[in-house]
Formats: structure tokens, C-alpha cells, sequence
């Protein structure tokens, strides 16, 4: 277990800002988690993953833990469904790959999404036509408050767009979630109707989900920032769901970009809300609109700080909604 005071937190978050923390726990399996004295640690407590959906505004003043816990076990009866338990700390993509090479299916349309497994339960995280909620099976936690580990299944995680049980005001903080139990499929389940990555996988025959794999990642290398070379947090803001009315004001020939809900109401992508309004490229000292994909705002200079990315999330949520009348909301969580 590391435990270390007045810490630098620049690798752990992926948009890079330079803040420290007062105090860093990263533990390796339960039991240390379970022997933490609690109590003397510097407060307010924070969990974080690979901190890729993260916003520092500035230092953090109480602890920040990380989950170093890294397991993958196949639970294999035989049958159809394979149930998978993985520990927190493991990168969500290393899981995907892994399922992947097993030859299982489910996993596949998430793959490359940065992030590691605890908190892709947290923010039931998605991509392609797929969210982490439709293969969770059940989620183990430990509770801060009682003090003790607790077991939520499926339906307990109350799993929405970007959001769980565990993201609730009156949740947040209270459970660290230590292992997530996932449902794959031996037999082929190809979620293909997201658009572009049917093209991608046409033509191959006796598709496997590596296959799949392959092709989400070119679609993604092609149109988000590599976090290896360009600071960011994904996604910056949420698509923001509006009424049918709504959306005639925005698009009176209804040209524009949409996904029909339901219940009636109106997906638009903020890609587009961003880019009609000409904010791509858009900077703010050494943050920017990113070119290839308006949603994400990059560390464009490397050394951007807070108050520049907070700056440019006010211009883009203010012209958009001068512009349109839409109030966009961050995905990204500011700390
Ligand atoms: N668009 C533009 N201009 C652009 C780019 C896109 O107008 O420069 C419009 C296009 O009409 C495009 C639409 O925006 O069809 C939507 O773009 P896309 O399908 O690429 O993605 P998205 O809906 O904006 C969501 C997730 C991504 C996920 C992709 C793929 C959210 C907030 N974001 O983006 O998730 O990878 O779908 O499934 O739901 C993340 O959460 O960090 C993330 C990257």
C-alpha cells in the first residue's frame, strides 16, 4: 500500500493540470482498504480511477485513493454466458482486450475508452451503441460509512445516460467500488447498428469480437485525441436531450443531427451545437476546442491550467445557448 502526503496528482489526471492532493492512498487489494484508519486521514476523501473524466479546479485539500486492484477471473460453467469479476484498479481497456482475445462478446464497441473498471461502473461509461451497464451483472463496494463490503446487483446500480446509484448527491463518496462482476457471451452478440462501424466490419467474414475491437478503435483513433500525446478528459459535455419543439427551433427542416428518444424527446449531439456555433479550435490560454471532435476540450499547450479550461467551458456553454436556447452540461466531473 502507498500512502503518501502533499502528493502531485499531474499523472492522475488525463487533462494533465498540475494540483496536488493533502494526502494519497492506493491499495492493492480489500483487506488493506478494510485496515485504512479512516479517521486519520485529511478530509474531505476522494476516489478517483485513471482520472480521465476529472477536472481539478485546484489543489485538493483531503485524501485522494486510488484502487490498485488487479484481477480478471473467468468464472467458466460452460454456458453461454461467461461471468467475469474484475478488480477496480484494472484499465477498463486492458478488460476489453482481454475479453476480446478470450473470444468473448460484450465488451468489444467500449474498447479504447480511458478509464479504469471501478469507475466505469460509477459512470456507466459508453460508446458505439454500448454502455458498461448492459454487461454489469453486479457490483461489490465498500461502504465508508458502515465501514463494511456490500454487494449491488444489476438493478441496484440504477444504471442511466452517464450515471448510477453511485453518482446520487447522497451516494457520492460513500462507496468505493472494489471489484465489478460482468456478464460476456461465448456466443456472438455483434452490436454493429451505431453508425460506421457496420461499414467498418463489412466484409469480414466469421466476425469475432476482436474484429469488432479493431474496427471501433480506428474509428476512435480517427476522431479523439491519443492520451499519450494531447491532455484531455474525453467527452467534455453531455449530449443534451431536448423537446420536440425545441429542436424545431434549432432545426426548422429538422436537417440537423438527431436521435429520436421514446419517450418523444430529442438527442443532439453537443458536437454539433459546438461546431454550427464555430467554436472548433476555439482557445482559451492553453486549453481548446478540439478540431477532429468539438465535444472534447484538449491541454492544448500541455500547461494549461483550470481556470483556462473553465474559462472555455463558460464561452461554449454560453454561445451555445445565446445561439440555440441549450443549456449544455459537463460529463466531466470538476473537482
Ligand atoms: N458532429 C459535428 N461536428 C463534428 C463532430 C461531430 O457536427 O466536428 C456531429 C455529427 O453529426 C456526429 C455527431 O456530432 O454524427 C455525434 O458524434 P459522435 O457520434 O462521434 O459522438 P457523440 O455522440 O458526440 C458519444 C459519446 C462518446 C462516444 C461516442 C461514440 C457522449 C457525451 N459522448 O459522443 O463518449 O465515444 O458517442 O459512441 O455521450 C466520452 O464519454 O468521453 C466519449 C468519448
Amino acid at each position: 500500500m502507498k500512502i503518501k502526503l502533499r502528493y502531485d496528482l499531474s499523472t492522475h489526471n488525463t487533462f494533465r493540470m498540475k494540483v496536488s492532493c493533502g494526502c494519497f492512498v492506493e491499495y492493492e487489494t480489500v483487506k488493506e482498504l478494510e485496515g485504512l484508519n479512516f479517521d486519520k486521514l485529511p478530509k474531505p476523501f476522494l476516489h478517483i480511477g485513471e482520472g480521465s473524466n476529472l477536472l481539478f479546479t485546484g489543489d485538493f485539500p483531503g485524501t485522494v485513493f486510488h484502487s490498485a486492484i488487479d484481477m480478471i477471473k473467468y468464472v467458466d460453467m460452460g454456458l453461454d454466458e461467461v461471468p467475469v469479476i474484475v478488480g477496480a484498479g484494472v484499465r477498463f481497456d486492458d478488460f476489453v482486450a482481454h475479453s476480446c482475445r478470450h473470444g468473448l462478446w460484450g465488451a468489444e464497441n467500449l474498447s479504447l475508452i480511458p478509464g479504469e473498471v471501478g469507475a466505469s461502473a460509477v459512470q456507466n461509461i459508453g460508446a458505439y451503441g454500448v454502455e458498461a451497464g448492459d454487461i454489469i451483472k453486479g457490483v461489490v463496494c465498500f461502504d465508508l460509512r458502515e465501514r463494511k463490503s456490500v454487494k449491488f446487483t444489476h438493478d441496484e446500480c440504477l444504471f442511466g445516460y452517464r450515471d448510477s446509484f453511485f453518482k446520487k448527491p447522497e451516494n457520492r463518496g460513500r462507496y468505493i467500488v472494489t471489484s465489478v462482476l460482468f456478464r460476456l457471451s461465448r456466443k456472438p452478440v455483434p452490436k454493429l447498428d451505431y453508425k460506421g462501424v457496420r461499414e467498418a466490419v463489412s466484409g469480414i467474414e466469421d466476425l469475432s469480437s476482436q474484429d469488432v475491437r479493431e474496427a471501433i478503435i480506428k474509428i476512435r483513433n480517427a476522431k479523439l485525441p491519443d492520451p499519450d500525446q494531447i491532455g484531455s478528459a474525453g467527452s467534455f459535455f453531455k449530449n443534451p436531450v431536448i423537446s420536440a419543439n425545441q429542436f424545431r427551433l434549432i432545426s426548422p427542416d429538422g436537417s440537423a443531427p438527431h436521435y429520436e428518444l421514446p419517450d418523444g424527446s430529442i438527442k443532439v449531439p453537443a458536437a454539433y451545437l459546438i461546431d454550427s456555433c464555430g467554436l472548433k479550435g476555439a482557445e482559451c490560454g492553453g486549453a481548446a476546442v478540439y478540431e477532429k471532435q468539438p465535444l472534447v476540450i484538449i491541454n492544448k499547450s500541455g500547461c494549461a491550467t483550470p481556470q483556462d479550461v473553465l474559462e472555455l467551458e463558460r464561452r461554449i456553454v454560453e454561445t451555445v445557448r445565446d445561439r440555440y436556447g441549450v443549456t449544455l452540461h459537463p460529463e466531466v466531473d470538476h473537482i
